[in-house]
């Protein structure tokens, strides 16, 4: 294709990063199916050397990902290489990710390093990782803060040894558009075998305008490749958002000019599943896929839409794959119609019983909710509602009193490794109450850093969804549970946080 631009997801390594985010082997296969759907070119699964359930988790993406290249990040050492290259073993197509950091600062505080140092470890690595997989991206960590001269002279060398894509992060969200745009212009033109590697653009949103660098990166500077993640998904403020930097590039086509292989119309699928396997809710007008992305709520617009769309809308709605909130099944609904409606919404599940589960779980809501819209079949089928092997805690049933001038009081029954107890507790109102029972058995000493609500499907006769995260001991995880009754919901995330808790081993850290 003439002027293609890559398109490499990292939701599963860079996403995965921040706090609260980090995903099952499981839920991260689930989730790289979704970005195969979406015709991702690069999915970067993970950092396999970072613990055993990384590895696991980008061996099961590799064995099963066929569309895709499968990718896996490294730092410039021979064993986080080899694991990379033993996790990436028989993928159809393959990439190891190899980092190290280049800026002054990082050096000299962080590596403890000289430059010498740091080209010498970057040289030997690219050999190392080369000998491997042909398919080897490099990238000088804290690229945008180096210093010119210092990283011309890395880049050439490790494109010498075989380098294929060269990445430029801008690490700390530091860069404004232009300025990062002229910086890859650059480097491009200053290295002389620069014509010989993809540059790729990897931009943090600590300043909001990680969107608007990757595509500066691109038109200005002459990148093929954007690094992304679904939903912004990233340490601190995140990453640059693959929906908004894919939708930018399709709707100004006329000005970018650039192919793409995506194919946008699995896009709200794919952050909807991102958001409730990490309970990173999405905030309602966010571009794209939030809830508000294409409401038009004053009557002005209202108008203007109805006489003619394309008045207020510059892209349509069903091109990113809403549908609109329409009731999709019911209480008489059967077990086909159903499993039809998962294949509509791209999810798949791994064999008839997990089928005949969801069913089972879907009859249950049924029972209580006459309307059963897309985000319910969504939150059923999501991972925290499934329980897993291994999970201590289940929520049973739960009962709670409040009423005007009293003290809400909650008694709780939970299974704690397959046995039956109840808890009892007060508290200022019954969610409080009914945490606090389930605290009075498990006693678990964990903070409670965030606790959120959102209305799956928009109204009052809607699930709740209910995100908690909890950090203990320097580990912080997130738990999310849907219910018609917020009292349960928030019951059920507690629990399928306390389970996370407890079955989560430590990683390291990407960048530390
Ligand atoms: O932001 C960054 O520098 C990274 C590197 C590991 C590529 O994520
Ligand atoms: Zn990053």
């Amino acid at each position: 294709m003439a002027d293609k631009l890559i398109i490499f997801d990292t939701t599963l390594r860079d996403g995965e990063q921040s706090p609260g985010a980090s995903m099952t082997r499981d839920e991260k296969l689930r989730i790289a199916r979704q970005l195969e759907r979406l015709k991702v070119d690069v999915i970067e699964a993970g950092f396999a050397a970072s613990s055993n359930g990384d590895f696991e988790a980008v061996r099961a993406i590799a064995q099963s990902i066929k569309d895709s290249t499968v990718c896996s990040l490294a730092r410039t050492n021979d064993r986080d290489i080899a694991r990379a290259a033993e996790a990436l073993h028989g993928a159809n197509s393959a990439r190891i990710h190899t980092f190290i950091a280049t800026s002054p600062l990082h050096m000299e505080k962080k590596l403890r390093m000289t430059p010498d140092q740091v080209m010498e470890q970057a040289v030997q690595a690219v050999r190392f990782a080369r000998n491997l997989v042909g398919d080897i991206e490099f990238s000088p960590e804290d690229g945008y803060r180096s210093e010119m001269d210092f990283l011309c002279r890395i880049l050439e060398a490790v494109i010498k040894e075989g380098a294929t894509t060269i990445n430029v992060p801008d690490t700390v969200g530091y860069a404004v558009p232009e300025l990062y745009g002229e910086f890859i212009r650059t480097l491009r033109e200053r290295i002389p075998n620069s014509d010989k590697a993809i540059w790729s653009v990897h931009c943090h949103n600590d300043l909001g305008m990680a969107v608007a660098n990757s595509l500066a990166g691109v038109q200005i500077g002459g990148a093929r490749q954007i690094e992304c993640t679904i939903n912004g998904l990233g340490e601190r403020a995140g990453n640059c958002s693959l929906e908004e930097v894919v939708m930018a590039l399709k709707t100004r086509k006329d000005y970018f000019g650039l192919e793409l292989g995506i194919d946008p119309r699995h896009i709200v699928a794919a952050s909807r599943m991102v958001s409730q396997t990490t309970g990173f809710v999405v905030q309602p007008n966010k571009a794209v896929v939030g809830a508000n992305a294409f409401a038009h709520a004053s009557g002005i617009h209202q108008d203007g839409v109805l006489k003619a769309r394309d008045t207020y809308e510059i892209m349509r709605a069903e091109d990113v794959g809403w549908t609109t909130n329409k009731i999709v099944l019911g209480k008489l609904s059967g077990r086909n119609a159903f499993k039809q409606r998962l294949q509509d919404l791209g999810v798949q599940l791994e064999s008839e019983s997990d089928i005949n589960a969801a069913f089972t779980r879907f009859k249950e809501l049924a029972d209580r909710k006459s309307e059963i819209f897309d985000e319910d079949i969504l939150a059923l089928v999501s991972q925290d509602a499934v329980p897993e092997e291994g999970d201590q805690y289940s929520f049973v049933s739960l009962s709670q009193h409040s009423e005007t001038g009293e003290r809400p009081h909650a008694s709780i029954v939970i299974q704690d490794n397959g046995t039956e107890v109840r808890a009892e507790s007060d508290g200022n109102g019954p969610v409080d109450a009914s945490l606090k029972a389930i605290e009075n058995h498990v006693k678990s000493g964990a903070e409670m850093v965030l606790y959120s609500v959102n209305a799956i499907s928009g109204s009052t006769e809607s699930q709740g969804e209910v995100t908690v995260r909890l950090q203990n001991s320097g580990r912080v995880v997130n738990g999310v549970g849907a219910d018609p009754d917020i009292v349960v919901a928030s019951a059920k995330a507690y629990l399928s946080a306390l389970n996370k808790l407890k079955s989560k081993s430590d990683r390291v850290a990407a960048q530390g």
